[in-house]
């Protein structure tokens, strides 16, 4: 069943920034590209890494434990199509930032 959880206040989120969350027994990493948030599951898939601790470059997140990138806004992996994070919907509801988790 799908939720939406409020994880943070927008205000919380400057623009270019990364940040680490956990919700509903999840660890989620919210990024602020140009003003828009995406969200990624926030356990790299290399090697379970914090992803949302990582450095933001435009839309390229980059894993701070082995370096592995990956686009914010896709979860693709910058590097092999066959790896794509899983990410979720984020909506933003006054100062509200809600993210759908499934
Ligand atoms: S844990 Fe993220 S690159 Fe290795």
């Amino acid at each position: 069943m799908v939720q939406q959880v409020r994880i943070a206040a927008l205000s919380e989120i400057p623009v270019g920034s990364s940040h680490e969350f956990t919700a509903a027994g999840r660890v989620i990493a919210l990024f602020n590209v140009d003003g828009t948030l995406h969200a990624l599951d926030g356990v790299c898939p290399h090697a379970g890494g914090p992803l949302g601790q990582g450095q933001l470059d435009g839309c390229v997140v980059t894993c701070p434990w082995h370096g592995w990138q990956f686009d914010v806004t896709s979860g693709q992996h910058c590097l092999t199509e066959a790896i794509r994070h899983s990410s979720f919907p984020v909506t933003v509801e006054g100062d509200d930032v809600l993210v759908e988790l499934p």
